[in-house]
Order: structure tokens, then sequence, then C-alpha cells
């Protein structure tokens, strides 16, 4: 499994199973079957939901003699626990379900944070309808401060950030003793985020690919669960340039997607719970994209008007001082 060196030290396999979406249900035989095609690094959080079925498959897994140091596991703090005196007992949380004694990574999920209904652990929503309640009175510093001590209590190997914008980054890089070796954010082939990888790389930060084929069964989620349609969706799969290349190679558009970013020192973390999918997602080791065709990828960015999860759907979430992509709406 190729890996990349984190500033923690730290070895973090280059292709991980993303898990957003996937019913607990179907978990337990995707992680059994992601691992047995390979797969040493998982992605979750405590917000997917599905952080006890995860547990159950690895637990399994170790019962067949899998070594914990093999794998690598990401969870993340939920937004309606962003705030310092929720640190440790969320990653505590997420320990429990997963069944471990350490995360690899724990990342802070998003910048901004909403209140937190405590019957339940959810956000807490407004009583006159169905929207989260912002909580404005934390900040991601504080966050951060308490982030470091999961490092120094053996809760977690390394921490990072997810959907941080550059100069929230750098306001957690001014005051960090332990600096986040990895930023996980949107990234594909219609949103590159080539400035902000540029960033990462002079602060020695892994970045970390999320809908890395383009997402396709968000749509429907966002739909269904926040009545909110974005008006154009990508379907980065159906591009006729990517089906040109996959064709060329003899792979699918997906494994195209994924090892263009790859070959550049990207992070991916596919979804997928079907098998065979979740097995041609990491055989993506065995061909090279030319420069001349890493060059026609590139070109499909379409820069901010590419991004999927704006995160508009959390209603009036851009009036919270830490909205990250206030300058693009
Ligand atoms: N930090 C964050 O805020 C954040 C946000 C979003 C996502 N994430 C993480 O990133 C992971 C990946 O992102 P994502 O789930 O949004 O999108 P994605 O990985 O780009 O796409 C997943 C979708 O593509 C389908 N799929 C997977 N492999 C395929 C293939 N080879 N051919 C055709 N379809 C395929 C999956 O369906 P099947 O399951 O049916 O195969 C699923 O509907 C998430 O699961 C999560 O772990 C993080």
């Amino acid at each position: 499994m190729q890996t990349l060196r984190l500033s923690s030290g730290h070895e973090m396999p280059t292709v991980g199973l993303g898990t957003w979406q996937a019913k607990p249900e179907e978990m337990e035989a995707a992680v059994l079957a992601a691992l047995n095609s390979g797969y040493r690094h998982i992605d979750t959080a405590f917000n997917y939901k599905n952080e006890d079925a995860i547990g159950k498959s690895l637990k399994k897994w170790f019962e067949r003699g899998g070594k914990r140091e093999d794998l690598f596991i990401t969870s993340k703090l939920p937004n309606y626990g962003n705030r310092p005196s929720d640190v440790e007992r969320f990653a505590k949380m997420s320990l429990e379900k997963l069944g471990l004694e350490y995360l690899d990574m724990y990342l802070i999920h998003m910048p901004f944070a909403f209140l937190l209904n405590e019957t339940d652990m959810s956000p807490a929503v407004h009583e006159n309808g169905g929207d989260f309640m912002l909580d404005t009175s934390s900040n991601p510093v504080a966050v951060w401060k308490e982030m470091e001590k999961l490092v120094e209590k053996g809760y977690a190997k390394s921490i990072g950030l997810s959907n941080f914008n550059e100069s929230q980054i750098l306001e957690i890089i001014n005051i960090s003793n332990i600096k986040p070796s990895n930023l996980q954010v949107e990234l594909h082939a219609y949103h590159q985020q080539k400035p902000l990888r540029e960033f990462c790389k002079s602060h020695n930060i892994a970045v970390t690919a999320y809908s890395p084929i383009g997402s396709p069964g968000a749509k429907e989620h966002f739909q269904q669960k926040y009545n909110y349609s974005p008006e154009k969706f990508p379907d980065l799969l159906g591009h006729p340039l990517v089906k040109e290349i996959a064709d060329k190679y003899r792979k699918s558009p997906a494994q195209v997607l994924l090892r263009h970013l790859v070959q550049e020192d990207i992070i991916v973390i596919p979804k997928s719970s079907n098998p065979e999918r979740i097995k041609s997602n990491i055989d993506i080791f065995n061909f090279n994209l030319t420069d001349e065709d890493l060059q026609r990828l590139d070109n499909l960015d379409r820069g901010s008007k590419g991004r999927i999860f704006t995160f508009l759907f959390f209603q009036g979430v851009e009036n919270h001082p830490y909205y990250p992509f206030r300058s693009e709406i």
C-alpha cells in the first residue's frame, strides 16, 4: 500500500475507504471487502453514524489475525461537538464505537459550530423549524488546543482539519504546538483546489480529497434530507474526456479520476458499498497517466464553481463567523 509521510511522523495510505452515506447494515460487508482488497485506511466520522458497524468489522478482522498497527483509521469531531469542552468526549465516543484505543487521525470536521442536543447527541434545532442552531461562541483555535491534548493523551496519533479555508488554517498553524498534518477537503477534477494545495504543501500538510469521483450519490441525499437542490451537479464519471482516457488505459472512469489525484500526491477516500467497486477503486497502482493526460484532466478544473459541498443546505450557516466559503457566495 502506497503511503505518504505526515509531519507527525506517521504514514498515511494514499487510498482509503470513504464511508459517508454507507448504511450501517452495508458497512460490515463493505469494510471487510475493503480490507480483503488491500485497503488499510478507513475514513469515518461521528456524524456518519456508522462507527459501531465499522467497529464490528474491525473486530472480526482482528480476530482473524489483522493487526491494529497496520490500519489507518480517521474520524472527525462533528460540527455539533465543535467546542473545547466537547472534544475529548466526542473522540472517546468514536473510539468506543469503533472498539479502538486510538485514532490514527482525528479531524475537526468543519470550522463552524452548531449547538448540541444532549439527549441524542445531534445538532440542536430551532423550535419553529428544522434549522440547526448556530453556536457562534466557539472558535476553532480553542478547539485545536483540545485536539492537541488528544495526541498528548494517546487518543490520536495525528490531528488535522477538514473544510477549513486558507486563513482559518493559518490561524491554527500560528497558535499550534502540534501542527495540523492533514487537511481533508472536497477535491475532484471539477474542483481541484490548486491554490489550497500549494498552501498546504508549503506548510507540510497532506491533502485528502473527499468526493474524489464527484460524489454521484450526494444530489439525491441533499434533496431528500435537506430539500436542497444545487443548481448544477457534476457528472464526472460520464465526462467524455474522462471516458476517453479510461478507454485508452483500459480502466474505468473512476479509476482515472482517482489515479489523476494520487499521481499528484493527493490522498483519496472514494466511498463505495459495492464489493466490486471497492476493489476497483484501489486498483490504480498498475498504470501511469502521461503528463499530457494529467494536464488534460487538470484543465477540467472549474475552480470554486465546481464545488458541491457549500454546506448551504444548513440553512443560515453562511451567517456563522467561521463559515469557510463566504468569499465564493
Ligand atoms: N470531510 C467532509 O466534510 C466530507 C464530506 C463528504 C465526504 N467525505 C468523505 O469522503 C468520502 C468520499 O466522498 P463521497 O462519498 O462524497 O463521494 P465519492 O467517493 O466521490 O463518490 C461516492 C459515490 O460514488 C459511487 N461509486 C463509488 N465507486 C464507484 C465506481 N467505481 N464507479 C461508479 N460509481 C462509484 C458510490 O456508490 P456505491 O456505494 O453504490 O458504489 C457513491 O454513490 C465520504 O464517503 C466520506 O468518507 C468527507
